[in-house]
């Protein structure tokens, strides 16, 4: 198993360009169901879950050319509905085909996605709309199997609590059903316009695109013509780089990021004294020595995202005073916490909320990647630890980051990728 070594206390200086961002590609790949025609998707990153999904169109009998960052996908000749447990295990948000396959085939069976090491994780909201829209859903054997023989039909449906995948699911299903359907309380991620817009090029008529309530008019079951599509930057890998630039008191720029997407992380940093050049796609941050404390609380965006919260955590440990994060959206996303403490630093937590003690310095040491976005964390805190940091089970990373130890030593870090 692969692990990366980390010396830390490099200064970082440079440039690089983000990568598109995953949790956008994810969805536009699953979407890309709803065609029988050839689409082309670029700016892909080049991570495992990319991969991971495109797998699955294959097993599906869809025909998939992928070389890094482009795939050319063709489902005209998808022949099989299952989405089958070696590879939903493998990735959650698999989950992400059963809107698509139920909506253009009017049935299909998807593994149960089970739990995750950030919490339990269920799929009940999902399921509760596919049945608002007409479906039979059995969960027999670890799958769920959902039938709608004469097509999904048009519903309202109605929230209880904000989900980017099921608002996403729902968004496919609708595209193709019979009739309107009006989500109300959906997810307004860019990641979320970026799928209606797709759905809009290919002639689906949608409204409140960005809103909390979207509107959506089904073409009755007849498959989609999609344009190209351009995936755009990762927010969560700009995010993750921003805090590499505070957490070592660097000057780096990103190019080619949406910088309205990332407005809360750059809030936060800035109240944490570090100061920001915006111009066009490229954003350029420089960190302070005096790095201040932070409080934030996690939220759906445009409030301060979930995926940003174990890496603004690390950068959290170098400031002056007591920092506190409070967790709202997954129970159990707090593993990090006991791993940066083996790198020295104080952090104590209650329930969903975490209070950073300031320390002097952290010191390097083994620690153990647990989920993706806490992995990197880990990897901003080898940065400035004294002495050598190996990040075990980087798996996770390898799901979500694009070139991650390329990208930090082009900016300078000494980070290594080594085998056990
Ligand atoms: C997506 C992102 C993930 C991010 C999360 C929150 C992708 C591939 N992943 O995950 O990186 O951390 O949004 O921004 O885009 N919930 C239910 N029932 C459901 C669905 C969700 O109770 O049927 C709960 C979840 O357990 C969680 C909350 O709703 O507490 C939000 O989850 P959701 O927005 O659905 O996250 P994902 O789409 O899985």
């Amino acid at each position: 198993m692969d692990y990366l070594q980390i010396t830390g206390g490099a200064k970082l200086s440079g440039s690089i360009k983000i990568s598109g961002a995953k949790n956008s590609a994810l969805p536009i790949i699953a979407a890309t169901i709803l065609s029988d025609k050839p689409v082309k998707l670029t700016n892909l990153p080049n991570v495992v879950d990319i991969r991971t999904l495109l797998k699955l169109l294959d097993i599906l009998g869809g025909t998939v050319e992928h070389n890094d960052t482009v795939a050319n996908i063709n489902n005209g000749t998808m022949n099989s509905t299952k989405a089958v447990y070696e590879i939903v295990s493998q990735m959650r948000a698999s989950i992400l085909v059963l809107g698509p396959l139920l909506a253009r085939f009017g049935e299909c069976e998807v593994s149960l996605p089970g739990g995750c090491a950030i919490g339990q994780r269920p799929i009940d909201l999902h399921l509760k709309a596919m049945e608002a829209m007409g479906a039979t859903i059995e969960i027999k054997g670890g799958y769920v199997r959902a039938e709608a023989p004469n097509g999904l039909q048009g519903a309202k449906i109605v929230f209880d609590k904000i989900t980017v995948g099921g608002t996403e699911n729902t968004l496919m299903a609708a595209a193709l059903a019979h009739g309107t359907t009006t989500i109300v309380n959906a997810a307004k991620e860019p990641e979320i316009v970026q799928l209606c817009e797709m759905l809009a090029d290919a002639g689906v008529k949608i409204e409140g695109i960005g809103t909390s309530e979207i509107t959506i008019e089904g073409t009755g079951q007849k498959p989609l013509t999609f344009k190209d599509v351009e995936i755009i930057p990762d927010r969560i890998e700009a995010g993750t780089y921003l805090c590499a630039a505070a957490i070592t008191n660097s000057t780096i720029t990103l190019e080619k990021v949406n910088p309205a997407h990332i407005e809360a992380s750059i809030n936060k940093l800035e109240a944490m004294g570090c100061s920001f050049k915006i111009d066009g796609e490229n954003i350029t941050i420089s960190g302070t020595s005096r790095l201040k404390p932070v409080s934030l609380v996690t939220t759906e965006y445009p409030g301060f995202p979930t995926d940003m919260q174990a890496q603004f955590m690390a950068v959290a440990t170098m400031a002056i005073g007591e920092s506190v994060i409070e967790e709202r959206l997954f129970e159990n996303r707090f593993m990090h916490v006991s791993e940066l403490n083996r790198l020295g630093s104080d952090i104590w937590l209650k329930g969903s909320v975490a209070a950073v003690k300031p320390v002097a310095q952290l010191y390097g040491a083994d620690v153990m990647a647990t989920d993706l976005r806490a992995s990197s964390a880990l990897v901003l805190a080898g940065l400035v630890a004294e002495g050598v940091t190996n990040v075990h089970r980087i798996y996770h990373l390898d799901r979500g980051y694009d070139n991650l130890e390329g990208k930090l030593s082009t900016l300078g870090a000494k980070i290594e990728r080594l085998s056990e």
